[in-house]
């Protein structure tokens, strides 16, 4: 794992999109896995600016999105479809057919499961996916006691994830109970992981996931075996961490 530890979140985001950036200029038809929620916003903010100084060219990037809340239709305001537009791929040149993100209202969910890993199999696999870590370390929305092998399936969202999504619904309630998300089998298959996480909510989760065995009640501890997982960390969330990268933890790869 390479880790990198930042002074704080904005530090973080400009490495992120320092690597997002050139990854896009090696390869312009490059595959990207994308995440929601309030991490990688920064990044998608600069991904916006690099674009509109005439920096960046979407024009023959391939994204694929973790995962959506299952019911939520693609218009709804807390669909993971509306971030994504919201945030990033209205203010770029990305070609709509281009954007796959799972569809939370589907009649067959586990058909249409299988026909997303099948899309990302038709492209080639994903080269670079983004990844945030929930306080309670899951890895998009594989939950505690995910199986490690898991594919793009239906999850029940655990109370937790819930609660803590409950901050863009207005109440608990209010969150939808299942979402479709890719698996960790799946996610582990991307050929490099950028993991970012920030505050103070998050250091448990990075300590058990940088530092803990590796288990299905804490599936982002699965990056450990990943040959190229990139973790990009603000200190608070590095916090709790017994050892940093200047104590060896990190273990530099060519990232380009
Ligand atoms: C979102 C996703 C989630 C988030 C995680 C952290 O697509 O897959 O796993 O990355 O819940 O969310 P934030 O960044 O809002 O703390």
């Amino acid at each position: 794992m390479l880790v990198e530890i930042f002074s704080d979140y904005e530090a973080l985001s400009d490495r992120a999109y320092e690597i997002v950036a050139t990854l896009i200029r090696r390869k312009p038809n490059c595959v990207l896995g994308f995440a929601t929620g309030s991490t990688p916003l920064g990044l998608y903010q600069r991904l916006v600016e690099g674009y509109r100084r005439g920096e960046l060219d979407f024009s023959k990037v391939i994204t694929f999105n973790l995962d959506e809340y299952v019911g939520l239709p693609p218009g709804h305001p807390q669909s993971y479809h509306q971030f994504m537009w919201e945030h990033l791929f209205q203010h770029v040149n990305i070609n709509p057919s281009n954007v796959h993100i799972p569809n939370g209202m589907a009649d067959d969910i586990e058909a249409h499961c299988a026909w997303y890993e099948a899309q990302i199999q038709r492209v080639g696999g994903i080269d670079l996916q983004i990844l945030g870590i929930g306080p309670n370390g899951h890895l998009a929305f594989n939950e505690p006691g995910s199986s490690l092998g898991s594919r793009t399936r239906i999850k029940t969202l655990s109370r937790a994830t819930r609660r803590a999504n409950a901050r863009f619904f207005g109440s608990e309630e209010a969150v939808p109970r299942h979402a479709i998300t890719m698996g960790i089998g799946t996610i582990m298959e991307a050929r490099r992981l950028l993991l970012l996480a920030s505050g103070r909510a998050k250091a448990r989760a990075v300590r058990a996931m940088l530092e803990g065995p590796i288990s299905a009640m804490v599936p982002a501890t699965i990056v450990q075996l990943h040959r190229y997982a990139h973790v990009l960390l603000d200190k608070e969330a590095a916090s709790e961490l017994e050892y940093n990268h200047h104590d060896g933890i990190s273990e530099p790869f060519d990232i380009h």
